[in-house]
C-alpha cells in the first residue's frame, strides 16, 4: 500500500468515526457517599475546579524493580539509588497520551499545566458547568459531617473512548477523604500539672514506663552532625517553630500563635528536633485552597518534592485515610509516588492509623477496615506500643492486610509466619493475601509536648511516626558522615534484620466487634516487626 493510500484511509477512519470525544466510557462510579458525609446540593456551575489528571507512567513495573534493587541489602546496587532523571523515565508518561489528553482539553478551550516532575500529572482549572460536561459527572456539595468542611465531589465519572486508555485517573472526583485524618487524641492517664513537673524537674531521667519524652528515647544520647541529612515533615495548616525551615504550599499558613499552635504540628516538631538532634528538618506546611482536592496535600507534597534536585532522605507523615474511601486508581498512583522517592533514597514514614482494626480511626463495622496510605508496600508503616516492661500493642493501634495490594516478597515470609501462628482466629474478617501492615512500631502513648505553653500529654501512631523517622534520620546521619547511601526504603532492609527490633509480643488491636490481631513472636499486623534499637540498628547498617 502506499503512502498516500494510508493516509487517505485514515482520514476516512476519522470522518467515519464522527465527531471526536463524545462516546463516554465509564471510569469510576461509587452506589453513594461514603458514611460520614452528606450531601448538600448540586455544586454551583460557575465555581472552580482544579481537576488533577493522572496520566499513566511509562514503567511503573521497572520503578518497583529498580526500587527493590537498591533497597534489599543482598543486592550488589544496594545503596545506587537512583537520580531524579532515572525515576523521572520510569514515571513519565507516553507522548501519545499527553497529545490524546492535550487533544481533547483542546476541543473544550484548555490548556492544562503540567504539575509533576515526570509529567504525570497535568492540572488544569474548569468550572464545575464544564467539569460536568467533560467528563459526564454530576458534582455535588458533599459536607462532612464531623467537621463541617464542604467539598465538590461527583460519584461518577466518564472518559472520551480516544483519552480513556490515557488516563488513570482524575482528582477530585470519586475520593471521599476524611479531613479529619489521625488527629492525636490527648492522653487520659495523668493530669496535666502533674506531668509537666515530672517532666521539668527529670526530663533526663525520665523513662518511657508511664510518659514519653525526647531525652529518653534518644539514648544512648546521639546528635547528628551531617548538614546535608534532612528530614521533611507533613501537616497541613499547621503552626511551626524557629529551629526548623518550613516550606508552604498553596497557601499553607506558617502562623505562630497560641490559638492557631496545632498539637499536631509541635508533636512532630518536637519530637523531630527533639530525637533527631542536630539533623535539619523541614516542615511543609500545605494550605487547604482546593488546590490538590482537599487531599490532605498528598498530591501537592509528592508534586512539589518529585521536582527537587535534593530530596530529604526521611519523610515522615501522620495523616492517613480509609483504604475503601480512596479511588484506587488514586491510591495506586500516590504509591507509585512513594515508591519513586524510595528509589532516591528517601525512607518514606507514615503513621498505619488510630483505629486498631477498624482502619484509620474507630468506626462501626464488621470486617476489618484497612488504611490508606500504610497499606501500600512501598513505604514503611508505624504502629504504636506503650509501657516498658514489656512494651505492649496500643489497642488504637491499626494493622492488618490491604485490599488493593498483595503482600510483597520481602514480607512474605513473615506474613506467613503469622498467619500460621494465628490459626483461624479472625478467620473471615481480612484479605489473607493483602500486603500485611504496620512494618515497625514506636511508642505511641502519653507522649509528652508543649504546646499553648502546656505540657500535656498525646497519644497516636501520628507521635510513634516522627520517633521511628528521627531514628532513621540518625542513622543516615551517621552513615553519610562515614560516605554512605542513607537507608532509602526502609522494608528489605528491615525484614531482612528483624533482630535489630525489639519484638512487642503482648496487646492486641480489638475492633469490628472482634478480638483484633494479637502481637506476637516476629511479625505482626498491630506493632510489626517491632521497635526500634538504636545499638542494634547501627551495627545492621553496618556502622
Ligand atoms: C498554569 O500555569 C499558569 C502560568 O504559570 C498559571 O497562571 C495558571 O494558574 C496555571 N494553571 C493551573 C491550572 O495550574
Ligand atoms: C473512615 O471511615 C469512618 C466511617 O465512615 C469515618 O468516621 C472516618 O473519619 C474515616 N476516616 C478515617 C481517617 O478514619
Ligand atoms: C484481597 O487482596 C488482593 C490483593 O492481594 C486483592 O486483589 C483482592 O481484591 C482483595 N480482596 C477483596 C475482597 O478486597
Amino acid at each position: 500500500m502506499s503512502v498516500t493510500s494510508l493516509f487517505l484511509a485514515s482520514i476516512f477512519a476519522v470522518a467515519a468515526a464522527g465527531p471526536a470525544f463524545q462516546t463516554f466510557v465509564v471510569q469510576e462510579s461509587l452506589s453513594g457517599a461514603p458514611a460520614g458525609f452528606a450531601k448538600v446540593a448540586p455544586a454551583a456551575a460557575s465555581s472552580s475546579l482544579n481537576l488533577r489528571i493522572a496520566l499513566p507512567s511509562n514503567d511503573v513495573a521497572g520503578l518497583e524493580k529498580a526500587l527493590l534493587d537498591v533497597s534489599t541489602p543482598s543486592s550488589s546496587n544496594y545503596g545506587n539509588h537512583l537520580s531524579k532523571a532515572e525515576v523521572n523515565a520510569f514515571l513519565a508518561p507516553s507522548d501519545e497520551a499527553v497529545a490524546a489528553v492535550q487533544a481533547w482539553l483542546a476541543s473544550h478551550g484548555l490548556v492544562a499545566n503540567t504539575s509533576s516532575s515526570a509529567g504525570d500529572w497535568l492540572s488544569v482549572n474548569v468550572p464545575v458547568s464544564k467539569a460536568n460536561d467533560m467528563l459526564s459527572a454530576n458534582y455535588q456539595t458533599f459536607k462532612h459531617i464531623a467537621s463541617g468542611k464542604t467539598y465538590a465531589r461527583t460519584l461518577s465519572f466518564s472518559l472520551p473512548t480516544e483519552v480513556a486508555d490515557f488516563v488513570d485517573h482524575i482528582h477530585p472526583t470519586t475520593t471521599f477523604n476524611s479531613p479529619l485524618s489521625l488527629s492525636p487524641v490527648l492522653s487520659v492517664p495523668k493530669p496535666v500539672a502533674e506531668v509537666s513537673e515530672e517532666v521539668s524537674s527529670d526530663a533526663t531521667a525520665a523513662s518511657c514506663a508511664t510518659t514519653i519524652t525526647p531525652i529518653p528515647l534518644q539514648d544512648p544520647t546521639t546528635a547528628a552532625t551531617e548538614s546535608s541529612n534532612s528530614i521533611a515533615k507533613f501537616r497541613t495548616n499547621m503552626a511551626s517553630s524557629t529551629t526548623f525551615k518550613t516550606q508552604l504550599l498553596d497557601g499553607g499558613k506558617n502562623s505562630q500563635g497560641a490559638s492557631t499552635a496545632g498539637v499536631e504540628a509541635n508533636l512532630d516538631i518536637q519530637y523531630t528536633v527533639g530525637i533527631a538532634t542536630g539533623v535539619p528538618v523541614f516542615f511543609v506546611s500545605v494550605g487547604e485552597s482546593f488546590q490538590d482536592g482537599d487531599l490532605e496535600g498528598f498530591l501537592d507534597i509528592v508534586n512539589f518534592l518529585s521536582d527537587e534536585d535534593d530530596v530529604p532522605q526521611v519523610m515522615s507523615t501522620s495523616y492517613g485515610e480509609n483504604e475503601t474511601d480512596m479511588s484506587k486508581a488514586l491510591a495506586f498512583k500516590l504509591c507509585t509516588a512513594y515508591a519513586a522517592f524510595g528509589a532516591r533514597g528517601t525512607s518514606v514514614l507514615f503513621a498505619s492509623g488510630d483505629g486498631g482494626v477498624e482502619g484509620g480511626q474507630s468506626q462501626t463495622c464488621t470486617k476489618y477496615q484497612a488504611a490508606f496510605p500504610a497499606g501500600c508496600p512501598f513505604l514503611t508503616a508505624v504502629g504504636s506500643v506503650h509501657g516498658t516492661s514489656p512494651e505492649t500493642a496500643s489497642t488504637f493501634s491499626s494493622g492488618g492486610f490491604s485490599n488493593y495490594w498483595g503482600a510483597p516478597d520481602y514480607q512474605s515470609d513473615a506474613v506467613a509466619a503469622y498467619l500460621k501462628a494465628q490459626g483461624t482466629t479472625n478467620n473471615g474478617l481480612f484479605n489473607v493475601s493483602g500486603r500485611g501492615y504496620p512494618d515497625v512500631a514506636a511508642q505511641g502513648e502519653n507522649v509528652q509536648i508543649v504546646s499553648g505553653g502546656t505540657t500535656e500529654g498525646v497519644d497516636g501512631t501520628s507521635c510513634s511516626t516522627p520517633i521511628f523517622a528521627s531514628v532513621v534520620a540518625l542513622l543516615n546521619d551517621q552513615l553519610i558522615a562515614a560516605g554512605n547511601a542513607p537507608l532509602g526504603f526502609l522494608n528489605p532492609w528491615l525484614y531482612a534484620n528483624p533482630s535489630m527490633l525489639n519484638d512487642v509480643t503482648t496487646g492486641s488491636n480489638p475492633g469490628c466487634g472482634a478480638k483484633g490481631f494479637a502481637a506476637k513472636a516476629g511479625w505482626d499486623p498491630v506493632t510489626g516487626l517491632g521497635t526500634p534499637d538504636f545499638t542494634k540498628m547501627k551495627a545492621a547498617a553496618g556502622l
